[in-house]
């Protein structure tokens, strides 16, 4: 099947921010039959992150406030140098900045790599003390960043959408016009806290943090259906999938493709294997021949 004229095998991704680049675990997903994998969001310089801990489990989901830790543009765009001489593989370099220039610095590091397609974070909440609102909630912003990203990208651009938006389809629409060639989506939800009861604190240790797991995934399945609606670029679908009928659900939903994030730590990354075997499964007992032909399929009540 193709994504953004990228030809893949199946249409699952790995997610940004869940594995490092670490050769070993990609050439493992490649293997298993992964068309795409999504770099931690990078940022012009390198960024520690919070202090742990900043994961944490709960029933239904994780919760994370990582706070876009990464090595910084130059040295993640090695690593994906190196993965393209390894692997056959689709990659997208995720970056994160805190303005339309440190955008645009950014994309043009990444079309100077041998990188796939870019994506623009613009919905970690994780960092709002730092850089205030995510700019997946502010229309202006999504406006001039996508634009001015577009203005210098000759590699395809997604823009990752935040649940937290009002009106997420608007925000879509608003990207789609601004000239994204496809939209991600979607980022965790809240922020949400967990607590213990014992400490009578938060578990983790920057209090909140985004959520993300099997319980966002109506809400993914949701907003996917609703923005599918309003654009014609394709949806790279992501929130809550962890087997081949959830994947299959985000299709028919609208997505053109589905990453996996949290269901990596719940299950491995055999997760990959086992989620694309049952999606096979599912379309062989229900007579879909290709991928492709689920997306969308959906049909309201
Ligand atoms: C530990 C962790 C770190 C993440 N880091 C990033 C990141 O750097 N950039 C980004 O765009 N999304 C990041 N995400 C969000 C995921 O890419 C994904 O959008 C979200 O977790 C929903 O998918 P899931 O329910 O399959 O995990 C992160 C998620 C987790 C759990």
């Amino acid at each position: 099947m193709q994504f953004l004229g990228k030809e893949i095998p199946s249409p699952l991704t790995l997610a940004s921010g869940i594995l490092g680049i670490s050769f070993s675990s990609l050439q493992r997903i490649i293997r298993d039959g992964a068309g795409m994998v999504t770099t931690k969001s990078l940022s012009l310089e390198p960024r520690i992150g919070h202090e742990g801990p900043i994961i944490a489990e709960f029933d239904g989901g994780l919760i994370n406030s990582v706070g876009l830790t990464n090595p910084g543009i130059q040295d993640g765009l090695l690593e994906v140098e190196k993965f393209h001489k390894e692997f056959e593989g689709v990659s997208i370099v995720s970056v994160f900045g805190g303005n339309a220039a440190e955008f645009v610095r950014l994309a043009k590091a990444v079309n100077s790599s041998s990188a796939d397609l870019l994506e623009l974070n613009l919905s970690c909440p994780n960092v709002e003390d730092e850089f205030k609102r995510p700019f997946a909630l502010m229309p202006e912003k999504i406006t001039e960043i996508v634009s001015a990203v577009g203005a210098v990208s000759q590699i395809p651009v997604l823009a990752k959408l935040s649940p937290n938006a009002y009106d997420v389809a608007e925000m879509a629409t608003l990207a789609e016009a601004a000239g994204a060639d496809g939209i991600t989506m979607i980022n965790t939800l809240g922020h949400g806290m967990v607590i213990d009861a014992i400490a009578r604190r938060p578990v983790l240790r920057n209090n909140f943090g985004g959520i993300s797991g099997p319980c966002i995934k109506p809400l993914a399945l949701k907003l996917i259906h609703d923005v599918y609606q309003k654009v014609d670029i394709p949806i790279l679908g992501t929130g809550g999938v962890s087997n081949g009928l959830d994947a299959v659900e985000m299709m028919m939903a609208g997505a053109s493709a589905v990453a996996i994030g949290s269901a990596v730590y719940e299950r491995g990354l055999d997760v990959f294997r086992s989620t694309r075997l049952e999606m096979e499964a599912f379309m062989e007992t229900h007579d879909y021949a290709d991928y492709s032909d689920l997306i969308g399929l959906l049909e309201e009540n």
